[in-house]
């Protein structure tokens, strides 16, 4: 069985304590992995902090090469990572192929920014006595950056935060979701073949507050970015006192299909969003407001669309959905759906469960108060409710104390204006679902779904200090 170690200073370091990774789908144990104790992770914070000396130094070019060898590697390594993620995460193969094209578009889009991450030009003569001077600014490397990341996309948020942080020159120390320490461990390997010096990457896994406070609140930690969920994120921004940070939590994302939608051109696209691996994505579509002359035939055939996916074994290339991240994420959902009946909402098809697995699920007579719709599900469920108007519907969109992504379908062009306007999310999709993401893009949340924006160059902004010179031109 593999025993993974902690990356430390450029080194495979054994720990005294251990844990078992076991497989979502099979619940067989696949891996026992090294627990970080406090100590392992102040000496990699101390680490990285050396390493910072001197790789803050190195140019964009020599940086941007780094990242450009490692987009290399991956796309030679591409089917291996994918097999990665179907072992640990139950992540079927078609969408672990689509992360790890993802997660190389990440690296490239990094390596490029990293010679794009420049000031400007201060004009200096706008006052009485001030126009003997120039002025300019530049982006400064922070130093140690803490990344703490979910499981949910364990080589591209990894990536979110590794890419932007590198492009300009800062070293960080990663502590990986305990589900999927395997794909963070194995860019260990990447990036020293790839050339990043020594120290500069820094990853220790394992579990436990202790550890993150220490990864949090250390001397030497600038800055601290996390992916997960918005209790922890809440819980993480408390305690980082004047660092920066960057909170990507959750949402439960919705459409609303105008009554112009043409609707079978959509319907695959928003099935395949709604339950794109098991639904456990920030910006799954969770909410499908509908207009109610087309609401209908909607349901029928995004139905019928739903039945015809494919539940079962991730290494299976057919798989469309997989098991749930653990057997205690399917009993809460099983509770949240049972919660909702009781209630009086239908179970439109799905509803299926096993210990493991929870089969595609759609749901209607809902209403906006129900968990499975106010709350992030964070799994394969759906609701689709009807409305009248666009104000009402947009009115549903924005009843929510979460907004990541929404969407829209309209050919009605003042009409996605509108909604553009109007809805209280991160971003606005117009004839898309919501869970539409390039990842040059700037993404992040309003309201409870997050705190600052990933993107490379976004992060890039939230990775680095602004420092302004200027000088006389004269004595
Ligand atoms: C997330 O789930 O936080 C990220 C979604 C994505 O990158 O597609």
């Amino acid at each position: 069985m593999k025993e993974t170690k902690l990356w430390i200073n450029g080194q495979w370091e054994q720990t005294e304590n251990t844990y078992e990774l076991s497989s979502p789908y099979t619940g067989k144990v696949i891996a026992k992995v090294a627990k970080a104790n406090v100590h392992d992770v102040e000496r990699a914070i101390e680490g990285a902090h050396t390493a910072f000396t001197s790789f803050r130094k190195t140019s964009a070019y020599e940086r941007a090469e780094i990242l450009y060898r490692v987009v290399d590697i991956m796309r030679a390594r591409r089917e291996e990572l994918a097999h990665i993620l179907a072992d640990e995460a139950a992540k079927p193969l078609k969408a672990g192929l689509g992360e790890i094209d993802r997660t190389i578009a990440t690296y490239q889009f990094s390596a490029e920014e990293a010679k794009r991450a420049h000031g400007e030009v201060i004009p200096m003569d706008v006052a009485p006595g001030t126009q003997d001077r120039i002025g300019y600014t530049k982006r400064i490397p922070l130093g140690v950056v803490s990344a703490i990341t979910p499981f949910n996309f364990p080589f591209n948020l990894v990536a979110h935060k590794l890419g932007p942080a590198f492009a300009v020159g800062n070293t960080v120390v990663l502590k990986p979701a305990t589900q999927t320490p395997l794909s963070a461990l194995i860019m260990a390997d990447i990036f020293k073949e790839a050339g990043l010096p020594d120290g500069c990457l820094q990853i220790v896994t394992g579990s436990g507050g202790e550890l993150s406070d220490t990864l949090v609140t250390h001397k030497h930690v600038k800055k601290v970015t996390f992916t997960g969920s918005g209790k922890v994120g809440l819980g993480i921004k408390a305690k980082v006192g004047l660092r920066k940070i960057t909170l990507e939590l959750g949402s439960n994302a919705a459409l609303i299909v105008e009554p112009s939608t043409p609707l079978d051109d959509i319907i695959d696209r928003a099935v395949n969003g709604a339950f794109n691996f098991a639904g456990q994505v920030c910006i799954s579509l969770q909410r499908i407001y509908v207009h109610r002359s087309i609401v209908d035939a909607f349901t029928e055939k995004f139905v019928a669309a739903t039945n015809r996916l494919t539940l079962g074994d991730p290494f299976d290339e057919n798989t469309d959905v997989s098991a749930m991240i653990h057997p205690d994420e399917v009993s809460r959902i099983q509770q949240w759906i049972d919660d909702a009946t009781a209630q009086g909402a239908t179970v439109a098809t799905g509803g299926e469960f096993t210990e493991r697995t929870l089969s595609p699920t759609v749901m209607t007579n809902v209403t906006q108060s129900m968990r499975i719709v106010c709350e992030e599900t964070f799994a394969p469920i759906v609701s689709i409710m009807a409305y009248d108007t666009l104000d009402e519907a947009i009115a549903l969109v924005n009843e929510s104390d979460l907004g990541l992504n929404a969407g829209i379908y309209t050919n009605v062009l003042t009409d996605a204006l509108k909604a553009a306007d109007e809805i209280e999310a991160g971003a606005v999709i117009i004839n898309d679902i919501p869970t539409f993401r390039v990842d040059h893009m700037p993404y992040g949340g309003v309201k409870n779904s997050g705190y600052g924006r990933e993107g490379i160059q976004y992060a890039i902004e939230e990775m680095t200090d602004l420092k302004f010179i200027t000088m006389k031109k004269s004595f």
